[in-house]
């Protein structure tokens, strides 16, 4: 529990438990899930945390709120990450209020099998708790449908849910004037990418939408509370959301006895001669998929690498190539390499799936047939070449 501004409170938990998040994405600096109290002449609690967590967080309320009891929980996003402990929250205090929007109620009746005591509020509704009022903001598919944001308008803060939030644990603070928002930059960009990564679109409408308040606090679900770098987080997000990318190159490729590999590291020495300055290089056999993805975020470039396996690509190509178009991700330039035994088919399906996300290819591709001696060094750096001229 800590106190972060005037009569506001941070009541979340650190995870340093949970391996992987949403089951899929691994935890290394483990997450936070972040809750709020707002103690005025009502009391609010803003967001919950994850079920397991629930007996720790009532404790936290329980000091913030120093006994008294909580009127009104708001509701801003019903991922159970943050809605898990409502159950608790409610039998705790039942004259509590749960505010949502009409998806959120529906979702917390589908939930939990709550319906009754509940407030329904619209984009823009307000709500006073005496000194502080907080108005509603619906920003959907930042990351579920029901999502919105709560903003105070005395303290000038945002509840932001998901948004402008990142993975790792809170290390012995909770906001930015005790942590550095460079410890968690790349956090956030994995976190980005892997949540929030499909939903460019939403995401730069509700920041259009939000644009016009004047914020001193950001107070997202997940990560450091902003104060001192909410120009940099808001930065990012936008960058992020609309899929802008920095020259280099991520290459990533499937190999199974090390041929496609090697032949991979040649290539990414080659760019590096052409100048390329940021390249990284994944094994998608072993490679956290998180990594690849934060990776493919950040910059313009990527070759991509899959011997012929049944016909098809290699399993993990296939799956790092469906996870990109799932998030549809722009303006990238990607660059394939083939390889193959006995029949060619990766390029084949590299190009048919290239063609039906519209991506931006080279007329150049390499293949390989069995080892990299059947690869001229023309051909390389043809391709080099064209890539690197290309970023
Ligand atoms: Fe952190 Fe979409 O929940």
């Amino acid at each position: 529990m800590k106190n972060i501004a005037d009569k506001i409170f941070y009541v979340g938990i650190n995870d340093r438990v949970t391996h992987l998040f949403e089951r899929l994405w691994s935890l290394r600096r483990g997450v936070s899930y972040n809750s709020y109290v707002v103690v005025d002449e009502k009391i609010a609690v803003v967001d919950t945390v994850e079920a397991s967590f629930a007996s720790a967080f009532m404790q936290n309320i329980e000091r913030a709120t120093a006994g008294r009891p909580v009127d009104y929980l708001i509701v801003n996003h019903m991922e159970p990450d943050h809605s898990g402990a409502i159950v608790a929250l409610r039998q705790r205090y039942p004259q509590m209020k749960i505010v949502g929007n009409a998806k959120t109620l529906q979702m917390i009746n589908g939930y939990y099998g709550i319906s009754d005591n509940v407030v329904e509020v619209a984009d823009g509704s307000t709500l006073s708790l005496g000194g502080e009022t907080l108005t509603f903001y619906l920003a959907p598919m930042v990351h579920w449908p029901e999502t919105m944001v709560t903003y105070g308008n005395n303290a000038k803060i945002l509840f932001s849910g998901d948004a402008f939030g990142c993975f790792g644990a809170l290390d012995g603070g909770v906001t930015d004037e005790e942590l550095s928002f460079e410890d968690y930059y790349d956090e956030m960009v994995r976190y980005y990418a892997c949540i929030v990564g499909k939903y460019g679109s939403p995401v730069q409408k509700a920041l259009q939408k939000l644009s016009s308040l004047p914020i001193d606090i950001i107070a997202a679900t997940h990560g450091p509370v902003w104060k001192r770098s909410i120009e940099k987080v808001v930065r990012v997000y936008d960058e992020l959301s609309r899929y802008s990318a920095q020259r280099g190159v991520v290459v990533a490729y499937g190999s199974m006895y090390g041929n496609t590999a090697a032949l991979c590291e040649e290539i990414a020495c080659r760019l590096r001669e052409k100048g390329v300055e940021k390249i990284k290089i994944y094994d998608l056999s072993s490679a956290d998929i998180s990594e690849v993805l934060r990776d493919i975020f950040l910059y313009r470039g990527l070759v991509v690498a899959s011997p012929t396996y049944n016909n098809e690509l290699f399993p993990p190509v296939r799956e790092l190539l469906e996870k990109i178009s799932e998030r549809t991700v722009k303006g990238r330039l990607f660059g394939f390499v083939g390889s193959y035994t006995w029949a060619s088919a990766a390029l084949k399906r590299f190009g048919e799936k290239a063609e039906k996300c519209g991506w931006e290819t080279l007329p150049c591709c390499v293949e390989m047939k069995q080892s990299s001696l059947s690869v001229t060094d023309e051909l390389i750096d043809t391709f080099v070449t064209a890539f690197s001229g290309a970023l």
